[in-house]
C-alpha cells in the first residue's frame, strides 16, 4: 500500500478539524503578557470594549450601539476565522501580575492598508502598556511574519495613538477623510518598513545601553 506523506495526512486532518487554527504564540513584555485570542475571551471583551472612549476612533464597521453579543459574534465568527485563515493574528492583553484580567487587545491584519489595531481599557491606559504591546507585535509582523511594511491609519484627533506610532520611528504617508464610529475624521496613515524597524530596535537598544548620552 501506498504511504500517505506528512503533508497530506495534516491536510486531511485539518479537514476533519476546520476550527483548528494555526498555531498563534504568547509574547510577552516587561509588564505584559499577549495570549492568542480564544472563544472563551468573549465575555470579558463584551464587558470592556463597548465603552465610548474606546470605539470613537474604530473605524465604523464595529457596530453600534454594541449588540449584547457582540463580543462573541467578532470573536467566533471574525477574529477566529481570519486567524484559520493565517490572515489576522489576534491576542488579548493581560499584566503578568494577573494573567486571568484582559485588559486590551492588539491585531495585526494582512492587507494593503491596515496591518494593526489594538485597544486598551481605560483603567490601563496612559501607563505605557499599548507601547511594549506594540512593540511586541511589530517584531512579531517583521521577525516571524516577515512582511515587508506595517501600515496603519487613524483618526488625527487621536493623538494616543498617533504617539505610538511616532514613539516607533513610523512616518504619515497619506492623509484622508475616513468613517470612524465617531464620525467622518481627518486620518493618516502611518507607514514602517523592516528596514527602518529593525534600525529603529537598534537605535532603541544604544540608547538604554547608554542612558547618560541621552539625558535620561
Ligand atoms: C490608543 C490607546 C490604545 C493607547 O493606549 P495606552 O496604553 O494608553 O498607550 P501608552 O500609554 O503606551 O502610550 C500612549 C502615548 O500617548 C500619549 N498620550 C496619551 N494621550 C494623549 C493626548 N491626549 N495627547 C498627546 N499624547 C497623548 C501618552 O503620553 C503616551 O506617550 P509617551 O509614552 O510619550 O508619554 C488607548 O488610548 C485606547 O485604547 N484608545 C481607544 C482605542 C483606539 O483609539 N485605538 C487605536 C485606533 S488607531
Amino acid at each position: 500500500m501506498k504511504k500517505r506523506g506528512k503533508k497530506a495526512k495534516q491536510s486531511s486532518r485539518q479537514a476533519r478539524l476546520p476550527h483548528l487554527a494555526p498555531s498563534i504564540p504568547t509574547l510577552e513584555t516587561p509588564r505584559l503578557v499577549l495570549r492568542p485570542l480564544e472563544l472563551a475571551d468573549a465575555p470579558q471583551i463584551q464587558i470592556l470594549f463597548p465603552q465610548w472612549e474606546i470605539v470613537r476612533y474604530l473605524r465604523n464597521a464595529i457596530p453600534w450601539p454594541y449588540p449584547t453579543d457582540g463580543a462573541l459574534q467578532y470573536v467566533r465568527d471574525m477574529a477566529l476565522p481570519a486567524i484559520a485563515r493565517s490572515e489576522a493574528w489576534h491576542w488579548t492583553l493581560r499584566l503578568r501580575t494577573e494573567p486571568k484580567q484582559v485588559i486590551g487587545f492588539i491585531s495585526l491584519i494582512k492587507g494593503k492598508t491596515e496591518n494593526r489595531g489594538f485597544w486598551m481599557s481605560p483603567p490601563w491606559q496612559g501607563r505605557g502598556l499599548m507601547s511594549e504591546a506594540c512593540d511586541a507585535v511589530t517584531d512579531y509582523w517583521f521577525n516571524v511574519l516577515k512582511f515587508p511594511v506595517l501600515r496603519v491609519p487613524k483618526a488625527v484627533a487621536n493623538a494616543a495613538s498617533r504617539r505610538i506610532s511616532e514613539k516607533q520611528g513610523m512616518r504619515v504617508v497619506a492623509t484622508e477623510e475616513r468613517d470612524y464610529v465617531g464620525g467622518r475624521f481627518l486620518s493618516e496613515t502611518w507607514e514602517i518598513t523592516a528596514e527602518e524597524w529593525h534600525a529603529h530596535r537598534k537605535s532603541a537598544v544604544r540608547r538604554t545601553r547608554d542612558p547618560k548620552r541621552h539625558g535620561v
